[in-house]
């Protein structure tokens, strides 16, 4: 399979610390075209961005995601903004949002202001923006409907309903191993009823990995499994849906 781009991927993870060079270096080989990593603090966004300089098929999101809500200081975002201004492979904002999962997590009230601060930022600097959402569905719709930004759902977890409202919005659906999983009833629902040209793939590696490599590390050379098996619920080549879904990466993010 070849026009494999990856929407979300986090290279800096550690899980990645022993063969991140190898690994990303393999990737061309593999058929990936394009890989977009995401920051998740300052120091992941930093990081993020100096592998997005030293390799030409990757670009860097840059942002604050919710479960870094409670440790970031005030001048985190400023910095984030600086890079984002300056430097030409950072992309996107991202990832930011919402996630409710955790019961140590930042309150709902911090969460929300940073993910509207960085809403702003987005349209300040007219930047797509790449958003996390964990069963945080309706305050997540309704901030959406309030910004209304250009970007994608990232491993989209809502009900056939909500995928719609995403799309009416403009926005775009990011899938990734989730759908190839047994139990992926609400994602192969999501999958065969939204535009094809409003999804995106994505592996969110390390994690996530799609089966026959479940529970293992996931790298972006995966996605081949996930374009297959949502080539099988659409009745169309697993390579056709690395095709579309590479020219709607592009197109969102304007590469
Ligand atoms: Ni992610």
């Amino acid at each position: 399979m070849n026009n494999i781009f990856d929407s979300h991927a986090h290279y800096d993870d550690e899980a990645f610390s022993l063969d991140r060079d190898e690994v990303l270096s393999s990737l061309p080989k593999k058929g990936v075209t394009g890989v977009i990593s995401c920051g998740i603090n300052l120091l992941s966004s930093y990081k993020t961005l100096k592998l997005a300089n030293e390799y030409d098929f990757v670009y860097a999101a840059l942002g604050i995601h919710p479960e870094d809500a409670r440790e970031e200081r005030s001048d985190d975002l400023d910095a984030i903004v600086r890079f984002l201004r300056t430097e030409k492979k950072a992309i996107a904002v991202g990832e930011i949002g919402l996630d409710y999962y955790y019961e140590d997590a930042a309150p709902r009230e911090t969460q929300i202001d940073l993910f509207e601060r960085q809403l702003e930022l987005a349209k300040e600097l007219d930047l797509p923006v790449i958003v996390h959402n964990r069963e945080a569905h309706e305050d997540t719709l309704n901030i959406l409907k309030k910004y209304r930004p250009q970007g994608v759902l990232h491993c989209f977890s809502g009900s056939v309903e909500m995928a719609r409202e995403v799309v009416k919005l403009g926005m775009y659906i990011g899938m990734g191993g989730v759908v190839t999983f047994k139990n992926a009833r609400k994602a192969v629902d999501v999958v065969a009823d939204i535009p094809i040209e409003k999804l995106l793939l994505e592996t969110d590696c390390p994690y996530l990995a799609p089966v026959p490599y479940r529970g293992k590390r996931n790298d972006s050379s995966l996605i081949l499994f996930i374009a297959e098996r949502i080539g099988e619920i659409r009745g169309i080549k697993g390579q056709e849906v690395a095709d579309i879904t590479c020219q709607n990466t592009k197109e969102l993010f304007r590469l």
